[in-house]
């Protein structure tokens, strides 16, 4: 295949948690193969950070600072993009609570964030895209965790499976009219979102990963943002209603 099907020269992208971890991987990523690039996020400070890469590295940068469960928010800045031909939509925040202790509190938070922070931003771009008539892509960001059940894991699996349902849902709605919306669903990450302040167990975590890797190592945001490029771009352009498992090879038995 051409690599010219990886390039997006002349289009614009929308990403969520672009402040740090695999957000900003996909933003920079983006903007190197060619994109006007939106960086949103609630970390100021952060998106100054990815702005700054993108400025070295690529070019164009926009950034957005907001809270993604803020629809309206979320709306004004999508709809400040004068075309839109990707979404990644990759804020998110981890939460661990066994099952017989979660809070309604924890489940609400979770839930806004990981999953109605998703459906806004998705519901926003496609209806750009659609009033534009533009054949965009929309990323979604999953997770290992919607193969399998995990200790802890209620609210954060079932706000990522959520996200799966959305994006079938949605991939079949759109379809029609042009427009894919995939699934990326990562294995264990090495991002601020995985980093223990405690550096033993922050080995022994990685040591466990690791091992239970075919590829032998624990992934870095580039390794998933070289995924959503594939998504974003032509490369893909047969492509929807997918999950893509960017994990290493892992099977998530834990
Ligand atoms: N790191 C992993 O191992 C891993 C694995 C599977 C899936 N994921 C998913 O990938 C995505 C990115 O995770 P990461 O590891 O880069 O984490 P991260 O914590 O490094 O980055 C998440 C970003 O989202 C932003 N964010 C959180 N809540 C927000 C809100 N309400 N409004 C706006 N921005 C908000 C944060 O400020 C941060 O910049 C998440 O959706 C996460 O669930 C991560």
């Amino acid at each position: 295949m051409a690599l010219t099907a990886y390039d997006l020269t002349g289009r614009t992208a929308f990403v969520t948690g672009a402040a740090g971890g695999i957000g900003r991987a996909a933003a920079v990523l983006l903007a190197e193969a060619g994109a006007t690039v939106h960086c949103a996020d609630r970390d100021a400070e952060g998106l100054d950070g990815t702005a700054a890469l993108i400025g070295e590295r690529a070019g164009t940068a926009r950034v957005h600072v907001l809270d993604v469960t803020d629809r309206a928010r979320l709306a004004e800045a999508v709809r400040s993009c004068e075309r839109l031909d990707v979404l990644a939509a990759i804020a998110g925040i981890m939460h661990s609570s066994p099952v017989l202790e979660t809070r309604d509190e924890d489940l609400d938070r979770v839930l806004d964030v990981n999953f109605k922070g998703v459906l806004y931003a998705c519901q926003e771009a496609a209806r750009l895209m659609l009033a534009r008539r533009t054949r965009g892509s929309i990323v979604t960001m999953a997770s290992g965790a919607v193969d399998t059940g995990g200790a802890g894991l209620l609210c954060y699996g079932a706000a990522k499976a959520a996200v799966v349902q959305l994006t079938r849902t949605l991939a079949t709605e759109v379809g029609p009219r042009g427009i894919r919306v995939n699934a990326v669903a990562p294995g264990w990450i090495r991002t601020p979102m995985t980093e223990r302040h405690d550096r033993e167990a922050q080995a022994h975590t990685e040591a466990v990963m690791t091992r239970m890797t075919p590829l032998g190592r624990v992934g870095e945001p580039d390794d998933v943002a070289h995924a959503v490029l594939y998504l974003a771009s032509d490369a893909s352009r047969f492509t929807t209603g997918q999950i893509l498992r960017p994990n290493g090879g892992v099977a998530m038995p834990w």
